[in-house]
């Protein structure tokens, strides 16, 4: 069974193994912790009954109406299980509880299996954000309205 909670700092360490495993440049520990304390409720993880880690999310609000996905992965023996699903789901009721009319996310343009995944959750992609991560390193800007506005499109 797949539990969705907050983190807690305790959980940072394994936290930081997914996100290595999963991202070419990964966020550095401090970031993370830094994220823990920013974050609050909108940090969250996805743990077996034994406690370990599968996947995490982490969100901020922007300008007190937008939900922002700052990062969100599972380790890699896990994925296709829908514990991404879970997580974002999640994510997305906090964004709502807190008063967010959208999620809004950055993704690389070259994040096939990701952007896949966004679209399959709901996320619509609005612009292209050259050079976002870099040089040559472009993001797909992807939004999702949490209110079921019809037309948001
Ligand atoms: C993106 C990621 C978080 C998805 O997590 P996950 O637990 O595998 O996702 P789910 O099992 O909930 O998948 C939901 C749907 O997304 C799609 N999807 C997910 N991974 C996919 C892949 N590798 N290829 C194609 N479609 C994929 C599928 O449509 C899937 O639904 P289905 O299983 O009914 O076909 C995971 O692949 C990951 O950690 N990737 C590395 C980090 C990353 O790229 N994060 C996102 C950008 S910040």
């Amino acid at each position: 069974m797949i539990i969705i909670t907050n983190a807690s700092e305790e959980d940072l360490r394994q936290i930081y193994e997914v996100e290595i495993e999963s991202f070419d440049n990964p966020y550095p520990y401090s970031l993370l912790k830094a994220y823990y304390f920013l974050s609050g409720d909108l940090f969250i993880v996805a743990k077996d009954e034994q406690g370990r880690i599968k996947g995490y999310s982490l969100g901020i609000i922007q300008y007190g109406y937008r939900g922002h996905v700052v990062s969100i992965a599972v380790r890699k023996s896990e994925r296709k299980r829908g514990v991404g699903s879970l997580l974002l789901r999640e994510l997305e009721t906090r964004f709502k509880g807190k008063g967010c009319s959208h999620s809004y996310l950055e993704v690389n343009y070259k994040n096939e299996d990701g952007i896949i995944f966004y679209k399959k959750l709901g996320y619509i992609v609005v612009k292209l954000q050259v050079n976002y991560y870099g040089r040559g390193q472009h993001a797909f800007i992807m939004v999702k309205d949490l209110l079921d506005r019809t037309g948001f499109e």
